[in-house]
């Protein structure tokens, strides 16, 4: 079998004949959250079941592909859908194409997720910036790597977020007339949602949003000493004292409905990182 190591060269081998080399910035696109795409020229886009080792995305409203263009003049590469741990994948398969566009070169990593809002100060549609988070997952992409080649053994999350990006999103939801709130991102397993009690204690440790990735790969990005940022949508109201039922169509409906926001403040931020 081969190693993680070989792997990731192959992988990026392999999109490097299509120039994805040429990328400055990767993007990975969360659930619902697929229309920045309408800002990218797109040059090339590979379903991810084409791509050497990849693994294939399970999840119906992520689409699956990887995309190279460009936003403006800059090069980028877009993830058009995740992995999550819940789908069964490891730890390593859900980080596997952060340490490849690193690999291919991009300076730059901007996540989306749709989460569930816990801040009272959150609703629905509204966008926050990941300013910190708390991992609850069950296990950490780093565990068993060993090879310097992964980068640090022991990554500082003391500033897991880098200022810089939060900065210019900031910027660009202003100079866009759009709220950005601020907030702690906490990471759950899933895929089922929490319950009423479950809210209360995440609240309680210090979370403003809960969803079922991004960290992973944060994690992965801090090992890489890849500058990163991230935002949430929320596309449902976490209050324990008023907890309403809700449904993964119900979350894919809000996320889409903020995502031309969250895609038009990406697109300016990228613009402006060249
Ligand atoms: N919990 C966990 N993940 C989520 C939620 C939630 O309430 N909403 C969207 N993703």
């Amino acid at each position: 079998m081969q190693t993680l190591l070989q792997q990731i060269n192959d992988t990026a081998a392999y999109l490097q004949k299509f120039n994805y080399h040429q990328a400055k910035a990767g993007i990975v696109l969360g659930t619902g959250l697929g229309e920045l795409v309408q800002h990218i020229q797109v040059e090339k886009s590979i379903p991810y079941h084409e791509i050497p080792h990849f693994p294939e995305s399970t999840v119906e409203s992520h689409k699956g592909q990887l995309i190279f263009g460009r936003i403006g003049a800059v090069p980028v590469i877009a993830m058009q859908g995740r992995f999550h741990y819940y789908e069964g994948y490891t730890m390593q398969q859900i980080t596997f194409p952060i340490r490849v566009m690193k690999a291919l070169g991009i300076q730059h990593l901007l996540l989306s997720n749709a989460a569930g809002g816990m801040n009272p100060a959150f609703k629905k549609g509204d966008l926050v910036l990941l300013d910190d988070h708390i991992n609850l997952q069950p296990e950490s992409p780093l565990r068993g790597l060993n090879s310097p080649a992964f980068g640090t053994r022991f990554p500082d999350m003391s500033s897991p977020y880098d200022k810089n990006l939060g900065q210019l999103l900031l910027q660009a939801a202003a100079d866009k007339g759009c709220t950005l709130h601020k907030g702690v991102y906490v990471s759950v397993m899933g895929p089922n949602l929490e319950t009423r009690a479950e809210y209360r204690f995440l609240r309680m440790i210090g979370a403003d949003m809960v969803g079922m990735s991004t960290v992973p790969e944060v994690i992965v990005a801090n090992q890489l000493q890849l500058p990163c940022a991230a935002v949430s949508v929320i596309t449902d109201e976490c209050d324990p004292d008023n907890l309403h039922p809700v449904s993964i169509e119900e979350i894919i409906a809000v996320a889409g409905k903020a995502d031309e926001k969250l895609s038009s403040i990406f697109a300016e931020v990228v613009k402006r990182i060249s």
